[in-house]
């Protein structure tokens, strides 16, 4: 019912000459097709055409996804991408909301949801993120934290595809420290975003909906996570940097 997805996060790595390198070398890992598994490749924001034209040279069985949006159709907003830019260039998905954006940009649930609001309108997919920092898991109020960010993060939004908002479950103490959840951890977590989407938009939806796990996953733990019920995929952080060991993820999951 619910088609599994990998999705690459390059973070701020890669230069644009870098970026077609790698795009190439996971065409070429890829080039026997990726079945019923979605991917997803998120280079830094002057990546993206070259990683746009590689998929169309190659075929390239991935869809290409910005790290960043901002809401505005245009204007006076130095330095921001609006998501009429990224649907131009082939863009298809948007991670919004991720903890380092939060943590380092001061970027608030209600500008995560306006960003999902303006990505929605022009049919490109949010891949939206929450997660809790140590000190709420230390306290155990991991699920309520994150069932709070998934209301306000939602709020108002009309998901008439449910193939096309995805939610990424990534606890900050797990991202990039090689310290991962367990798949129980992530299986509770996301079992509970999957009931809070059921009050909010009806079961149905909410069974449409994937919801990955982030926070260093990678070729060896990726199985254990997808094994769980509510766990749809995987956003990869690190691992997405080399084209064999994103590529075994996916193999993974297929
Ligand atoms: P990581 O990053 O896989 O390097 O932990 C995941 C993420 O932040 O999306």
């Amino acid at each position: 019912m619910r088609n599994r997805m990998i999705a690459g996060n390059w973070k701020m790595n890669k230069t644009y000459t870098e970026g077609v390198v790698l795009a190439q070398g996971l065409a070429k890992e890829l080039a026997d097709g990726t079945g019923d598994v979605d991917v997803v490749v998120c280079p830094p924001t002057v990546d993206l055409k070259g990683v746009a034209e590689v998929i169309k040279q190659e075929g390239a069985p991935f869809s290409l996804g910005a790290q960043n949006v901002y809401w505005e159709e245009s204007g006076a907003f130095t330095g921001e991408t609006a998501p009429g830019m990224l649907t131009n260039i082939g863009a298809t998905y948007c991670i919004i909301g991720h903890s380092e954006r939060r943590g380092y940009f001061g970027e608030s649930d209600e500008d995560i949801n306006k960003k999902a609001k303006a990505l929605m309108a022009h049919d490109i997919v949010p891949i939206s993120c929450c997660g809790e920092p140590l000190e709420v898991r230390e306290d155990g109020k991991h699920v309520e934290f994150v069932v709070d960010q998934i209301k306000k993060d939602t709020e108002g939004l009309e998901i008439s595809d449910p193939s096309k908002y995805v939610v990424a479950y990534e606890p900050i103490w797990a991202i990039g420290t090689g310290k991962t959840a367990t798949a129980d951890d992530a299986q509770e977590v996301c079992g509970a975003i999957r009931k809070t989407l059921a009050e909010i938009f009806g079961q149905e939806t909410a069974d449409g909906i994937r919801v990955l796990y982030g926070g260093s996953a990678k070729p060896e733990n990726v199985a254990g996570f997808l094994e769980k019920e509510d766990v749809d995929g995987a956003l990869v952080g690190g691992a997405s940097l080399k084209a064999d060991s994103f590529a075994a993820m996916v193999k993974a999951a297929m």
